[in-house]
């Protein structure tokens, strides 16, 4: 059971739910006790005396009745039995219904708990993790695994401690009547063959790991084409690949299909083989038993302590193969929780955190970059960038231009060479303090679902009304916002769908401007506009002559002449 270890570090999320926790257990053992003790015990110990049979009951139900009851079986003592019965059921279904209570309150709150990890820690790895990392395996990570997890961590839980002490209960049981009484320990050798079921369930359980692990990738893939069909309406249907979004996700449908139908297939097989090896050793302890003269009541004793130990084991080696089935989901959100995180951000009660206060020259110094698969796109870069005089890259598509932005908001690290700003290696700036005092017009700008004024207060949470008016202003957005019905308030579709293209880019720009950084970026951020509203956006640069500015630009032509140019 190496593999329930891993585990362990997800029992911590219980802490804070440890006494819904206790209880639950608490009340699983209630439960279980009056199950197991409630009425089978009334039918082995009161009914020999109700139905006549005095000669069976214990001794001391036997007093009891003569004492209290002057062995009027048919009154009072009816009465008390009748009684009895109801009262233990009651007490098993409150248990039952309170154990169940419990047990899914802390469960619940255990998935959440893990799923608001998982979602922090990916908001701050590095952002070459979403480059390696497949959209739907990143969702399942944060939406599902958790939940699988807690299968285990929670549900398993009332398990874990009642089996392992039912099972040590029998076994005691066994090893002390073995000492008592040679035949009864010769008839135990018998069960020794028990053990023997280590191994299929061992292999059943290889099997399972395996399986799980191509279910879990199938199911990734399946999330990650959902998200590319729907984030895609317009090129499905310009490129009629409707039939071949179907047909893709048939096909993982019919792998998972038959993964899953192997992997139920081998689960499956666990209890009857529990089952089938035990009833072997059952029989050899038999056979061993009677020949070696023991007696009836011996034997009894031995068959209860068999039946005792059974319903353990069986659910231990269920446990072991759910364990193995749900390694892979485990794994996956493991490695997430255990990754290096990029931004380390600062206490924000603490310090009120400000713009760096940028005097100096941001230089790029024999910078050399390649992405993971080797290819090197920026060879020895050297440009610095100074105050109040902005500095155009331009170069072919495909040239770096992109990346190299990229480099100076440390999304990647240069493979060589350096970037200083004010003097100091930009990586001994804390990124979260360094990108605040960026302001950033990605060339594919995205907007998030909400008003036009929520994505331009973005730049600032802070802005007042007017400020963000003012940066829809500065960015030649304020015009076609009015005429909006809903202006400012009008609600935009997730990424931004209901404006275009142009629209879209101003509003990043009216973001980037209200964001009031020392450093401002635009990639291609008038690409879209046409050749009037582009010549309003670089007049609009000519306002920031305390910033530092980086303009990538297809068409130097159309920028003033005393800006610096970087070709690529
Ligand atoms: N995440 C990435 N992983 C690997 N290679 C990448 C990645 N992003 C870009 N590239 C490669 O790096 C090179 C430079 O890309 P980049 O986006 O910087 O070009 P660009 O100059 O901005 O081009 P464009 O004018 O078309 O925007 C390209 O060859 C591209 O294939
Ligand atoms: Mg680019």
């Amino acid at each position: 059971m190496g593999s329930i270890k891993k585990f362990f570090p997800y029992f911590k999320y219980l802490k804070r739910v440890w006494l819904h926790f206790g209880l639950g257990i608490i009340f699983g053992i209630i439960f279980s006790l009056s199950s197991g003790l409630g009425l089978p015990l009334m039918a082995e110990i009161a009914f020999p005396i109700l139905f006549d049979n005095s000669d069976q009951a214990p001794e001391w139900l036997r007093l009891v009745v003569e004492k209290y009851f002057s062995n009027n079986v048919t009154g009072g003592f009816l009465l008390l039995c009748s009684f009895l019965i109801p009262a233990m059921i009651l007490v098993r279904v409150l248990s039952g219904w309170a154990n169940g209570f419990f047990m899914n309150y802390a469960g619940i709150f255990v998935v959440q708990e893990l799923q608001k990890d998982t979602f922090s820690k990916i908001q701050n790895l590095p952002y070459n993790f979403f480059k390696n990392n497949q959209t739907g395996e990143i969702i399942a990570s944060v939406l599902n695994y958790p939940n699988e997890i807690r299968r285990v961590v929670v549900d398993m839980s009332n398990d874990i401690v009642k089996q392992p002490l039912t099972l040590l209960a029998a076994i005691s049981f066994l090893i002390y009547k073995s000492f008592a009484s040679e035949s009864f320990f010769i008839s135990v050798i018998g069960i020794l063959t028990v053990p023997i079921l280590v191994f299929p369930i061992r292999k059943i359980g290889q099997y399972l790991s395996k399986r799980s692990r191509q279910i879990v990738k199938e199911g990734e893939s399946l999330n990650s084409l959902v998200i590319e069909t729907i984030q895609s309406p317009v090129e499905i249907r310009a490129f009629n690949l409707e039939e071949r979004q179907i047909g893709r996700f048939t096909d993982i449908l019919n792998r998972i299909f038959r993964f899953t139908i192997k992997s139920i297939r081998t689960s499956l097989m666990i209890s009857p083989s529990i089952e089938f090896v035990s009833s072997l050793g059952f029989g050899v302890a038999l056979y061993l038993g009677v020949q070696n003269g023991m007696e009836q009541g011996e034997f009894f004793a031995l068959f209860i302590a068999l039946y005792m130990a059974y319903g353990p084991i069986k659910r231990l080696g269920q446990m072991h193969g759910l364990v193995r089935q749900i390694e892979a989901p485990l794994n996956r959100v493991d490695t997430i929780l255990n990754l290096k995180e990029d931004v380390c951000y600062i206490d924000k009660d603490s310090s009120d955190i400000n713009n760096l206060a940028i005097q100096g020259q941001i230089e790029f110094k024999d910078v050399t970059f390649a992405y993971d698969d080797g290819l090197t796109v920026l060879d020895t870069v050297n440009f610095s960038l100074k105050k109040g005089s902005p500095l155009v890259i331009s170069g072919k598509s495909g040239a770096g231009k992109s990346s190299l932005v990229n480099l100076i908001l440390r999304l990647y690290e240069p493979s060589s060479g350096s970037i200083i700003l004010d003097g100091k290696e930009i990586r001994e700036y804390n990124p979260y303090v360094l990108r605040k005092s960026i302001a950033y017009v990605p060339q594919m700008p995205l907007l998030f679902k909400g008003t036009i004024t929520e994505n331009i207060r973005l730049g600032n949470l802070k802005a007042t009304d007017s400020q963000v008016i003012k940066a829809a202003k500065d960015a030649n957005a304020y015009e076609f916002i009015q005429r909006f019905k809903d202006g400012f308030d009008t609600v935009i579709g997730e990424k931004g769908s209901t404006l275009s293209g142009g629209q879209r880019q101003r509003i990043a720009i009216a973001r980037a401007f209200l964001k009031n950084a020392p450093v401002m970026i635009f990639d291609e951020a008038s690409s879209a506009l046409d050749k009037k509203n582009k010549a309003i956006f670089n007049t609009c640069l000519e306002n920031f002559a305390d910033k530092y500015i980086v303009i990538i630009d297809h068409d130097k032509e159309s920028l003033p002449e005393h800006y610096s140019i970087l070709e690529l």
